[in-house]
């Protein structure tokens, strides 16, 4: 039996919960961190990004860096679906600057509000973090620029409607860019069915070619995967991505085999 959608989302915000209130350091061996336990300089960020990221943003949640491929511009208007502790939202506001907002959107209400602290400890008046699901994104139709996501869409059980919300808020001609987990191949059952690889960002991805055609098949256009890597976490070691470093190593291969990070940017025809 497939993982049911209900349960699946308790147990991500649950994971996601226990993250963002983790008080001590996220890319140290923490039980419950996702991500690569060295921090976001292992998932495609350059020391200048993070050093202009409020730390307390960066829980190594990632698995590429959207931001870098986005091209923002001063004035735009962004949204991140799934913005976890606010990383890329933060990047974003830098880019788009005191005339362009970004708004964050997670279904984790610790998530949010971590994320909501940090942006005012830090003075960010360019940035909102609004508590939803990305199946039902709180934003107006045609109000977006761009839609950036890193490592999230590959939790939803319902990736057409997130696609065709995304297709909803952007303006015509706006940009979607997405760093996700996807897979080359179907995964066995017994991987499908581990709840804690499905909320570790795993078990609920899709196959490339299928994550395509629902992008294409939501109306997007230009669909092209700009960035393809290898899953950037250890999947053995304790504090990385698939929780206490139970995975055994015959499944750790199979994943890293099957599995990749890639970053796929798409448009929203004018
Ligand atoms: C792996 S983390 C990535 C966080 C962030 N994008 C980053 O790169 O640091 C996944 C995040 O997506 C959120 N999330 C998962 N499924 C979601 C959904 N259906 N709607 C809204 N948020 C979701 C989780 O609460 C969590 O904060």
């Amino acid at each position: 039996m497939e993982l049911e959608e209900e349960r699946i989302k308790e147990e991500i915000r649950k994971r996601y919960g226990e993250i963002a209130t983790f008080k001590g350091s996220c890319c140290g061996p923490s039980p419950s961190c996702c991500g690569a336990p060295m921090g976001s300089g292992g998932l495609g960020y350059s020391p200048g990004d993070l050093s202009s990221a409020p730390p307390e943003s960066d829980l190594a949640l990632g698995c590429g860096n959207p931001v870098a491929l986005a091209h923002l511009e001063e004035g735009e208007v962004v949204v991140d679906l799934g913005s976890g502790g606010g990383l890329d939202c933060f990047l974003a506001a830098e880019r788009v600057g005191e005339e362009g907002l970004v708004i964050g959107v997670d279904m984790t209400p610790e998530m949010i509000s971590r994320a909501r602290r940090t942006a005012e400890e830090y003075g960010f008046k360019n940035v909102e973090f609004r508590l939803e699901e990305i199946e039902n994104l709180p934003v107006a139709d045609g109000s977006a620029d761009v839609i950036i996501s890193n490592c999230v869409v590959n939790l939803s059980t319902r990736k057409q409607r997130v696609f065709e919300e995304a297709f909803r808020v952007l303006k015509p001609g706006g940009r979607l860019i997405l760093s996700d987990v996807v897979l080359y191949e179907e995964l066995p059952p017994e991987i499908r069915r581990d709840m804690e690889l499905y909320t570790g960002c795993v078990a609920g991805a899709s196959l490339l070619g299928d994550y395509l055609k629902m992008m294409e098949g939501a109306g997007f256009v230009d669909v092209k995967v700009v960035e393809e890597k290898p899953i950037p976490w250890d999947l053995l070691s304790p504090g990385s991505c698939c929780g206490d470093g139970e995975v055994d190593r015959e499944v750790a291969a199979q994943i890293k085999a099957l599995a990749a990070s890639v970053t796929i940017t798409a448009r929203k025809p004018t």
